[in-house]
This record gives structure tokens, C-alpha cells and sequence, in this order.
């Protein structure tokens, strides 16, 4: 790729196949009995969500949404945008948020607020990355793979500019430390 020297490897695919395989034991020991909704936030978490229901051997289900706040623009705008909302009913389910990145935290605040606004059995919210020295609002996260430093991270389904969601690692662009 022409980029490549730019990128740096923050998270290499071994240190991710790693971390995906703790959260599934995490998740499996937690929801193996509740027939789970698992619910992917597009675009970012596609290949994370992918990973890791591949990871858990009971029966679980799968919806996406698709929420965007950042443009092209590297800071959130503040304004989270549903531009395509669920398919499958939340009410009574054991529901499971899976996101890329906690960064600013207003996305993923929205989505929970917006889902147990519809009565879940339960909801928790599993992260592959937490970047908390950017947080806006409060956010618990309950299954965290990395603590991320204030870098702008690409890879493995997030982008920059709908750049880079197709890296195997997760990277930081080198001009930014
Ligand atoms: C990114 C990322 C998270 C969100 C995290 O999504 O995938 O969903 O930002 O940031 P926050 O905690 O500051 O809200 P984005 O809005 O860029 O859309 P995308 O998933 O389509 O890339």
C-alpha cells in the first residue's frame, strides 16, 4: 500500500486475535445461556464483530445500526446521526453493544440511551479500544480489549476519512506522537 510508511502498528493482528479470544471467554461465560442480541455499530465495528462472534459457540443473534458523528472531521461533531437503525426488536433481550472505539463516548452513549429507552432484559457494551483521555460523557464500558494513548488510530474497521478500515493491525499515523 502506498500509505504504508505513514503507519505505525499500535496493535499487531496476533495482540488482536489475542484480545478478541479474552473478550469472547468474557462474553461466553456471562451470556452462553441468554440467546444474546449482539449489536454491531456500523461502520467501524464490522470486521471487531466479525472476529468475535466466530469466537462464541452458543446461540446468539446479530443486528447492526449505523451511527455517525465524525464526517470526514477527526474530533466527533458532537451531533450523532442514526443513519440506519435496528432491525430487531431490543425489548426482553440480553443486548450487547460491540463497538471499535470509545473515543469522545457520545456515540456510544446515544446507543445505549436509545435502546433501554425499549426495555432490554439487560445491556452492556463490549469495546475493542477505549481512548478515555478524550471522553466527553461518562461511558462504562464492560468488556474492553485496549486502552488506546490520545493517537489517531486506523485499522481493522476504523477509518480516517473512509481510509485504512481494511488494515490487519490497529495503526497510528506517525506525524501524530
Ligand atoms: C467512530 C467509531 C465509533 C465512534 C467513536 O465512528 O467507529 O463508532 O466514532 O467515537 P466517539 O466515542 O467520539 O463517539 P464514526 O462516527 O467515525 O463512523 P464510522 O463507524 O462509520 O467510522
Amino acid at each position: 500500500m502506498t500509505y504504508a510508511a505513514k503507519l505505525k502498528v499500535l496493535f499487531s493482528r496476533s495482540d488482536i486475535a489475542c484480545t478478541v479470544g479474552r473478550l469472547a471467554s468474557e462474553i461466553s461465560r456471562d451470556y452462553r445461556d441468554k440467546n444474546p442480541l449482539l449489536i454491531g455499530i456500523l461502520k467501524g465495528s464490522f470486521i471487531f464483530l466479525a472476529d468475535l462472534v466466530r469466537e462464541l459457540d452458543f446461540p446468539l443473534e446479530v443486528d447492526f445500526v449505523t451511527l455517525s458523528s465524525y464526517g470526514s472531521a477527526r474530533e466527533s461533531c458532537g451531533q450523532v446521526k442514526m443513519l440506519q437503525c435496528l432491525r430487531t426488536d431490543p425489548c426482553g433481550r440480553h443486548v450487547l453493544v460491540v463497538e471499535d472505539i470509545v473515543d469522545s463516548g457520545l456515540t456510544t452513549s446515544f446507543l445505549l440511551e436509545h435502546i433501554r429507552k425499549q426495555n432490554p432484559a439487560s445491556l452492556k457494551l463490549c469495546a475493542l479500544s477505549d481512548k478515555p483521555s478524550r471522553r466527553r460523557t461518562p461511558v462504562r464500558i464492560d468488556y474492553l480489549g485496549f486502552t488506546v494513548p490520545d493517537v489517531f488510530i486506523v485499522g481493522y474497521g476504523t477509518d480516517c476519512n473512509e481510509e485504512f478500515r481494511n488494515l490487519a493491525d490497529i495503526c497510528y499515523l506517525e506525524e501524530e506522537v
